[in-house]
């Protein structure tokens, strides 16, 4: 069985990759490294000792990406690659759209063309309205706040009218909570260019002193401790998900949305504790005005997950924070030596 990851370098597909080669699944690596560092690859070999192809190409480019269903013959793709930045998003939309929208269309335009049926697809809890549930299933009311969730929103129409115009195809598409932490070995994990933007690469960059202090956006919303909730997913469990869609791909047909995340939320100070708790390592935090677009609290429901693909999170918050922490204090200045 091969399976193309698309944008495999980047941080959750770095991870999944490692998961699929340690079950014996070949594995072709497609990324352009505009978001990722080519010495995952390298990373990915030592965790796994297995080796695997890999294209530098941008996989909206039609003729570039082409080359890839030339020369394998793919089962089954999961599509990572994507821009993911929400701030930036908002500043260039018509690079957002251009990338994600593009990246998608000739992917499926490609499957279609080399008769590859089966698809993953990364898509995210930003495509729900979370003003309105707090506990989102899969058929919460969709709305978003921002271009990168549009991309996500409207790729997934896009996977939908694919898979009703061709009824071979098979589609997950996993909308992801908020995945943290790293792999065990501490050789790879999330790094984000610049200051990060999200909270646990934050806190971990306080914690080896590369940053003050953090910021809590809000400390005045109607949640347990008046700090923002989220549903906070280890990368690992996060990548054993796509294992399991795998299966369901093989064995079901048309486009499907899945939530995949623990179905528990944290607080960010409960995150800030349990992270101290983990590293031992006091983080200073001041707290600063809401930032926008952001709501109070909202989890996954993960009953469909578990129904349709026997998969459920294992991993708690305390060894999502450890991992993260292990990552960071290996890799104080991430790929670079
Ligand atoms: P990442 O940026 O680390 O990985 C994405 C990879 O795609 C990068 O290696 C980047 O170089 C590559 N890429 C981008 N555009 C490309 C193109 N046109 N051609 C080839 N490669 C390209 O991000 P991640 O955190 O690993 O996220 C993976 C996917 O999951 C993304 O689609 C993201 O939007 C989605 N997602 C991420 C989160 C999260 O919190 N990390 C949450 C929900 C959804
Ligand atoms: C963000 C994106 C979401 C995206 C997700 C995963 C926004 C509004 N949403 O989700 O679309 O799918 O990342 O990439 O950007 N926090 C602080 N201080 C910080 C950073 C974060 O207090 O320096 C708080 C936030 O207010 C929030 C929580 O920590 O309550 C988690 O934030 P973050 O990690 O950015 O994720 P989300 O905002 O949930």
């Amino acid at each position: 069985m091969k399976l193309l990851l698309t944008g495999g370098a980047g941080y959750i597909g770095s991870h999944t990759a490692v998961e699929l080669l340690n079950k014996g699944y070949e594995i072709v690596i497609a990324d352009n490294y505009s978001n990722s560092d080519p010495k995952v690859l390298d990373r990915i070999r030592k965790i796994t000792n297995k080796d695997f192809a890999h294209y530098n190409c941008d996989v909206a480019n039609y003729s570039e990406f082409e080359r890839v269903f030339k020369e394998h013959k793919i089962d089954v793709v999961i599509h990572f690659a994507g821009y993911k930045a929400v701030g930036e998003s908002v500043k260039i939309p018509l690079e957002y759209y251009e990338n994600n929208l593009n990246a998608t269309i000739t992917l499926l335009k490609l499957m279609n063309k080399y008769g590859v049926e089966n698809c993953i697809f990364s898509s995210s809890a930003a495509v729900y309205d979370s003003t309105k549930n707090r506990r989102l299933t899969e058929d919460s009311p969709l709305s978003c706040t921002n271009t990168y969730g549009y991309t996500k929103l409207m790729s997934e129409q896009i996977f939908k009218d694919a898979a009703r115009a061709n009824p071979k195809l098979s589609i997950a598409l996993l909308r992801y909570f908020n995945p943290i932490g790293s792999h065990e070995s501490g050789l790879i994990g999330d790094n984000p260019n610049g200051i990060p933007n999200n909270l646990l690469p934050y806190i971990t960059r306080v914690a080896v002193g590369k940053l003050d202090k953090l910021y809590i956006f809000g400390n005045d919303y109607d949640t347990r401790d008046g700090t923002g909730v989220r549903d906070y997913i280890h990368v690992v469990d996060l990548a054993l998900g796509h294992i399991a869609a795998i299966d369901y791909c093989l064995n079901n047909k048309g486009a499907i949305a899945i939530n995949l995340g623990t179905g528990k939320g944290y607080s960010v100070l409960e995150v800030v504790h349990a992270f101290e708790k983990a590293s031992g390592v006091k983080i200073p935090y001041e707290f600063t005005g809401r930032r926008e677009g952001d709501t109070a609290e909202y989890y996954a429901s993960p009953e469909l997950a578990k129904k349709l693909l026997g998969w459920e999170a294992r991993l708690d918050l305390e060894q999502m924070c450890a991992s993260a922490w292990k990552w960071q204090k290996m890799n104080p200045n991430g790929y670079e030596e």
